[in-house]
């Protein structure tokens, strides 16, 4: 009886558990500018699949205070929001971000949630 409880209990927390990053990115309004996938919108850059290591140093220059454009100045309060360690897994992060925009996708995020409420 225990057992169909204790597997949705593991599936909770090791959904949570992977999906920190993710949730951090949506949760700080990354999502806003740079997309929800991390493509890109107008002036803020595409940061899906881009060389860890690039991330990593850009968000460090970026907490310093140094940007790349003049519009940047937008992005020195969103990078000084994070710590050191969450620089490092989030740049980690969206360097493995594979998942492209694409029909399926939206209609698979989007459907359940526009079903609820009413
Ligand atoms: C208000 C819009 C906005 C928000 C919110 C925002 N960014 Fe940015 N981001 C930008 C802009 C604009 C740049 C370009 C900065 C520059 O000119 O150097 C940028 C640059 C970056 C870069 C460097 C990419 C590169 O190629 O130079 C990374 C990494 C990044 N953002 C991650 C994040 C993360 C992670 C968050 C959430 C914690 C976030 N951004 C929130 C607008 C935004």
């Amino acid at each position: 009886m225990l057992k169909p409880l204790l597997a949705v209990l593991l599936t909770i927390l090791s959904i949570q558990a992977n999906d920190t990053m993710e949730q951090l990115y949506m949760k700080n309004g990354c999502s806003s500018c740079h997309g929800i996938y991390g493509e890109g919108i107008g002036a803020s850059p595409r940061l899906q699949g881009q060389r860890e290591d690039i991330l990593r140093k850009r968000l460090k220059d970026l907490k310093k205070g140094r940007t790349r454009t003049a519009f940047g100045t937008i992005m020195i309060s969103f990078a000084k929001a994070l710590s050191d360690s969450q620089i490092e897994e989030m740049s980690k992060y969206l360097a493995a971000l594979k998942t492209t925009v694409n029909e399926e996708r939206y209609e698979i995020e989007y459907d359940p949630a526009g079903d609820g409420g009413s």
